[in-house]
């Protein structure tokens, strides 16, 4: 899909690892196209260094933007580097290729149906996830974001998933939504957002916290108390003017491992894993009813010891999935993080590790399915 190119590219679009440049779109396409037009790899050379001269200069006519001017971003990084590969370039053939790529990321966005990714600048997009093993060293824990819930997860992994699979606009569900995590960042993206969670009080703590994020673009940020494997989302989404989701982010309780109340209703007090399975599949099943077709749900979930063994219960809970009318797209691996209360057990496991014969739990699985 091809649109005009917006004018302005929020912060969390874009890498905030380096220098975000605003330039006058124009100007430049004017530069770029000259550069495209050279008639020799001189001329070529001699008007790359004019253009980086020009925009490290903040007096310059591209970097000095009136109101009115339709201004473009780049980050600074990924703009000298692509002038630097147009200068590398072995051929004027190969550095005319380079520079119309470049003017067609300045004049265009390109994006694919589920995201706001621009496909014209992907390198820019450094900070976006692709490997299927996520290294988190530490969580984040900017503005309302805090670890305090226990077994709540980390912004990260609704952030990286939100980019990926929605658009601005659109609307993510979110079946155990504890603190609010994902609310919190799809306030913080312009995703709109309906969670569930069975616990009143935890509810209430997290629409106050939500109450204190910045809200930039007016996202519709929902909180419901309720038992997501009977909850009615049809219903829910509708009390909003919504008919359907593009999103469903699942983070159950890993069965009993941790206890989140005396409610029969809640997950972790399932008698059986088996009991656990079936009502995580009723909440899978109530989830996907009003998922569009094509989109995806992303479950986070990790495994647990029972008497000895091993119990998968992540791949379990796939199967789960898998039987609802979902296809697999991805099974990412994420580094557990430690938990105060673990840490001060560290020694202590590792020394029952070595006497039992078994591995310390140190990652947790982010399974991705699509709806068929
Ligand atoms: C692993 S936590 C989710 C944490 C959340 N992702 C966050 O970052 O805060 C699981 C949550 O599911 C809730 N829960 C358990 N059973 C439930 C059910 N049947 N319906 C709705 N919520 C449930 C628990 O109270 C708990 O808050």
């Amino acid at each position: 899909m091809v649109r005009p190119s917006r004018s302005t590219r929020s912060a969390t679009d874009t890498v905030a690892t380096d220098e975000t440049l605003r330039l006058v779109r124009l100007p430049l396409a004017d530069t770029l196209r000259q550069l495209h037009d050279s008639d020799s790899t001189v001329a070529l050379q001699r008007g790359i260094e004019a253009l980086r001269r020009q925009i490290d200069d903040p007096c310059s006519a591209l970097r000095a933007a009136s109101a009115v001017d339709d201004v473009t971003t780049f980050s600074r990084r990924y703009l000298f580097d692509a002038l630097d590969q147009i200068a590398a370039a072995f051929t004027l053939e190969r550095a005319r290729y380079y520079a119309a790529r470049l003017l067609r990321a300045t004049l265009e966005v390109r994006t694919g149906a589920i995201n706001d990714i621009d496909l014209n600048r992907w390198k820019e997009y450094d900070d976006i996830l692709t490997d299927s093993l996520w290294l988190f060293d530490r969580r984040d824990s900017s503005g309302v974001h805090r670890a305090g819930y226990w077994g709540n997860f980390v912004p990260q992994i609704p952030h990286q998933l939100m980019r990926r699979y929605t658009r601005r606009g659109d609307l993510v569900i979110d079946p155990f939504a504890g603190a609010g995590t994902t609310l919190i960042e799809g306030r913080r993206l312009g995703r709109h957002t309906i969670g569930v969670e069975l616990r009143a009080d935890v509810v209430e703590q997290a629409r106050a916290t939500l109450a204190a994020e910045p809200d930039r673009y007016g996202a519709l940020c929902a909180l419901e108390v309720g038992d997501s494997a009977v909850f009615d989302w049809h219903a829910a989404l509708a009390r909003h003017g919504r008919r359907s989701a593009q999103l469903a982010i699942l983070h159950p309780p890993y069965f009993d491992i941790i206890r989140f109340s005396d409610d029969p209703r809640d997950l972790a007090n399932a008698p059986s894993v088996e009991v656990f399975l079936a009502r995580l599949g009723d909440t899978v099943a109530r989830a996907a009813d009003v998922l569009d077709n094509g989109r995806y749900l992303a479950l986070v979930i990790g495994d647990k010891y029972a008497h000895g063994d091993w119990i998968p219960l992540g791949f379990l809970a796939m199967n789960e999935v898998l039987q609802r009318g979902f296809g697999l797209k991805s099974i990412i691996v994420k580094n557990f993080d430690e938990t105060t209360g673990k840490r001060s057990q560290k020694e202590l496991w590792r020394y029952r590790a070595l006497v039992g014969g078994f591995y310390v739990f140190k990652h947790e699985y982010i399974f991705v399915f699509r709806k068929k």
